[in-house]
């Protein structure tokens, strides 16, 4: 009988790695140092140099960093953020905590991602930032967006809470807008053994400001200047676990990378086919998930799971249908991210995964 194949499984991950994690753990239990400590310190200057940035800052996980980024670049209460409606809604979440206002916008039919065409479809004279999401584990095109924000005096973020590690020709996820953000959600491609989260930037300002939002808005101990202060911190066993795990990050992005081509291959190039499959060979893509679209998602569940192939959807509600936004966005039509709830379905990938899983997956996929 075969088993099943799960989606992810993040027991497979701790054997290979077990001693690395215990000494992390064991270094944190024997300082009496837990919050905001040297790991912490030496974890951000090992990150932001991974990433190519001057700063980083650890904060307790990827919706905080979202939400202290939006208020370090400037966003005040009542201004607009423009965000991919098909990403998860973490921005929207982000946003609304900020007192900020979500504008969720329409993505590519192709890489599901952002574009400078459809984030200035809903720029207003109130949007203070846009937020690019690098979905799926796929740089999106930065530049084009990079240059669309310069116009309209807005600041770009990007969210690279799925990208850990995804490089591009002008450098690596968190280098390429003003400020961006990053999870390390144990299901990430750098994963903690808890919430954790992270804000890069070059502008030692934006940078400053993040360091005194996460800590009450304190500018001294005690002494709390900026206001809508948090408390959002990276603690040290997470920090400790995320300095040991940081250098297998290139080794499993490749591998997340192999299998997405091994179903690419297998599932081909027409109308059900996996979403970034094409760029599976390129550093720009991470694998984070390994997403196809389907023309019948319900009947390729069903045929997976009789094949012992576990699947998940990401994300089955655009954020301009919440019940959140509901009222705000009543009317909005974006028309590829509402067909990609529908079509997007979730295959397993994860770094450990065996090739017999791998072949099995894939010969599931070619017979669909
Ligand atoms: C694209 C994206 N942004 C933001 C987040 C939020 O991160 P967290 O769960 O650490 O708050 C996640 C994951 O959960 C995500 O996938």
């Amino acid at each position: 009988m075969l088993h099943d194949i799960p989606v992810n499984d993040l027991r497979r991950a701790s054997p290979a790695q077990e001693a690395d994690l215990r000494a992390a753990v064991e270094r944190v239990l024997g300082s009496g140092w837990y919050v905001l400590g040297p790991e912490n310190e030496a974890f951000e200057a090992e990150f932001a140099a991974s990433v190519g940035v001057a700063h980083c800052v650890g904060v307790g996980n990827g919706t905080d960093a979202l939400q202290l980024a939006l208020l370090a670049v400037g966003c005040r209460p009542g201004d607009e953020v423009v965000t991919a409606a098909d990403a998860g809604g973490y921005t929207t979440t982000a946003a609304l905590a900020a007192g900020l206002v979500p504008r969720p916008a329409d993505v590519d039919p192709r890489s599901l991602l952002l574009t400078a065409d459809t984030a200035a479809a809903q720029l207003t004279e109130r949007t203070r930032a846009v937020v690019v999401t690098h979905l799926y584990g796929m740089l999106a095109d930065v530049a084009p967006l990079r240059a669309l924000c310069a116009d309209a005096g807005v600041a770009l973020v990007e969210d690279c809470a799925q990208a850990a590690g995804a490089r591009g020709g002008e450098g690596a996820a968190g280098s390429l807008g003003d400020v961006a953000t990053f999870s390390f959600f144990p299901t990430k491609n750098l994963g903690a053994l808890g919430d954790g989260g992270a804000v890069v930037t070059g502008d030692p300002e934006v940078a400053e400001r993040v360091r005194r939002l996460r800590q009450y808005g304190w500018t001294s101990k005690y002494t709390s200047t900026v206001p809508a202060g948090r408390n959002s911190r990276l603690d040290e066993l997470q920090a400790a676990v995320l300095l040991a795990r940081l250098p297998g990050l290139p080794g499993w992005n490749a591998r997340r990378r192999a299998i997405v081509a091994s179903y690419h291959e297998a599932l081909g190039d027409g109308e059900r086919r996996m979403v970034h499959g094409a760029a599976a060979g390129s550093p720009a893509y991470v694998g984070h998930l390994a997403v196809l679209v389907s023309p019948d998602r319900k009947a390729d569940r069903r045929a997976l799971a009789a094949a012992g192939i576990r699947t998940d959807v990401h994300y089955p509600v655009p954020d301009h249908r919440q019940p959140v936004l509901a009222e705000a966005a009543r009317g909005l039509r974006l028309p590829v991210a509402e067909r990609a709830a529908e079509t997007v379905l979730t295959v397993p990938c994860f770094p450990e995964m065996t090739d017999e899983e791998v072949r099995r997956v894939s010969a599931a996929l070619a017979a669909l």
